[in-house]
């Protein structure tokens, strides 16, 4: 095996027109039990293909013996999915490689492995092979699949294994997983990203759209209603696009949500929406099926047409008002969460003033708001970036306060009202108390037995709050 195998951001950029294969996974015949009595950790960054994609490398890990730990001070295998998003989030991880170090001078067998969509970006790469020799295997999002190939290479051979490929490779399908949850499962329906938003690093970290079978997906989704799963997550960075890179085949994500619904799984969810691709038959789908979540998250980004085309997002504020009240029209009890970006270069006051006027108009009831941060091989990056970062704060701080005000509005509705509650476990904060989501996904807190833990039940909403809602529980479903 050749040692280092580097990105590249012009081969990451491309996309061709070929249709990606499918193949199945097999298990390393060669390699048995590589991880018995050896103990991993492993720490995840990012979005939910992050959180999805670290589910496979426990399935990978924990068939080759591997068992999980909490406690660092104990780990064989320490393994960081990455994400590259935003400046500090890279910042944050390679934090992390740092404090790693001292553990491997009191541990000089502790094997260090970075993955996800970091090792993607030439740059951080470079950092690694410079001043990060403590790193023994770095590897891409298209070759998790060979996890298990490069863990035995680095254990026998004691040599530091760079493989981040920049051309995506098949689908595979019937890796194993670890699910995290016992009620709520993430559930690819695609992977990478073809939309080149002008800021985004993604189309170059997870390469071209590629579009699960919907034979593989229902069968996903059939195996964890036997079990007992409540919920499912459809997952992609696009999934209303899902389907357009199959070859003469016009079946699409309504097509796939309308199938899923039939097969009774309690709880359907999807993310993420792009605006430019939600049709009248995604809204209709979603009003037919009880079991289709009322809960959208449809990130807008900006509410200036100047800024959203030079973000490259292929829509207006006007068509995205549009959208949004097509959607209340036909689902009255939805809700509508988002993401913003401010401080985008060249972003004026009146175009800020522009996403002010839309966050209100669009009655979100949340939103994930940040400040741009330069991506390294985005178009963007090359844009003068003429915003002064305390501005960019103060914008951020004063859309945060109108964004907060659309969380209380959202858990306000609720208050008197009975609502359906999966619930999770007892809350972080306090243990006598339980918690769970709601259809709209809200978060409800309330006082329960044990045994409720998994299951849908009702509940009377005593008072909201901005963050959650308190209940009381009235019966079991
Ligand atoms: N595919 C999803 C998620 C993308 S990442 C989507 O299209 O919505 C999640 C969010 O991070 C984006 O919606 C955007 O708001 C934000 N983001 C992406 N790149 C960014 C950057 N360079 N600086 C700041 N925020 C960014
Ligand atoms: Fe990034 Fe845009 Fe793709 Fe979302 S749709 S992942 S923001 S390029
Ligand atoms: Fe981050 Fe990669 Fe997701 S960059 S947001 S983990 S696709």
């Amino acid at each position: 095996m050749e040692n280092y195998n580097r990105p590249n951001l012009n081969q990451a950029r491309k996309r061709t027109k070929e249709q990606p294969k499918t193949i199945k996974y097999h298990e390393v015949k060669r390699i048995v039990n590589l991880g018995e009595e050896k103990k991993y950790i492993i720490q995840t960054h990012g979005c939910q293909a992050n959180e999805a994609d670290t589910e496979v490398i426990r399935g990978l890990l924990e068939s080759q013996k591997f068992t999980v730990t909490t406690e660092i001070e104990s780990a064989d295998l320490v393994i960081i999915n990455t994400c590259a998003i935003r400046e500090n989030a890279e910042n944050k991880v390679f934090g992390e490689i740092g404090r790693l170090k001292s553990y491997k001078r009191l541990n000089p067998n502790l094997i260090i492995a970075i993955c996800g969509c970091m090792p993607q970006e030439e740059d951080v790469v470079e950092r690694i092979m410079k001043k990060h020799s403590h790193v023994d295997l770095v590897f891409g999002t298209h070759n998790l699949n060979k996890l298990i190939d490069y863990l035995e290479y680095v254990i026998r051979e004691k040599k530091q294994l760079i493989e981040v490929y920049s051309k995506e490779g098949d689908i595979v399908e019937q890796l194993p997983q670890v699910r995290d949850n016992r009620f709520k499962a993430w559930v690819n329906i695609m992977f990478g990203c073809d939309e080149f938003c002008t800021y985004c690093i993604v189309p170059y970290t997870r390469g071209k759209e590629r579009s699960r079978h919907k034979r593989y997906i229902i069968e996903e989704v059939k195996e964890l209603l036997r079990q007992g799963y409540q919920e499912i997550t459809l997952l992609g960075q696009n999934v209303n696009s899902y389907g357009l890179d199959f070859e003469n085949n016009d079946y699409r994500f309504s097509n796939l949500l309308d199938d899923l619904a039939k097969l009774d799984i309690p709880r359907i969810k999807f993310t993420t929406s792009h605006p430019k691709d939600f049709g009248d038959d995604l809204i209709e789908v979603i009003a037919k099926y009880p079991n289709i979540m009322p809960f959208i998250h449809l990130p807008v980004q900006s509410g200036s047409d100047v800024i959203l085309k030079k973000m490259n997002r292929k829509y207006t504020k006007a068509d995205y008002l549009d959208l949004v009240k097509r959607i209340y029209n036909k689902i009255p009890h939805v809700s509508i969460t988002t993401d913003i970006i401010v401080g985008f270069p060249s972003e004026t006051v009146d175009d800020f003033h522009e996403t002010l006027d839309l966050v209100e108009k669009s009655e979100f009831e949340g939103a994930y708001t940040f400040v741009y941060s330069p991506r390294k091989g985005t178009p963007a990056a090359m844009y003068e970036n003429d915003i002064d970062k305390l501005e960019a704060k103060e914008r951020l701080y004063t859309l945060n306060k109108l964004v907060n005000e659309g969380y209380l509005r959202g858990n306000k509705r609720f208050e008197k009202q009975v609502v359906k509650v999966l619930v999770e476990g007892y809350s972080k904060t306090n243990s006598k108390v339980l918690s769970g989501y709601t259809e709209n996904n809200k978060l409800v807190n309330f006082l329960g037995d044990e045994s409720l833990i998994g299951k849908i039940i009702d509940v009377y909403i005593e008072k909201a709050k901005t963050w959650s809602l308190d209940g009381v529980v009235i019966s079991k479903e």
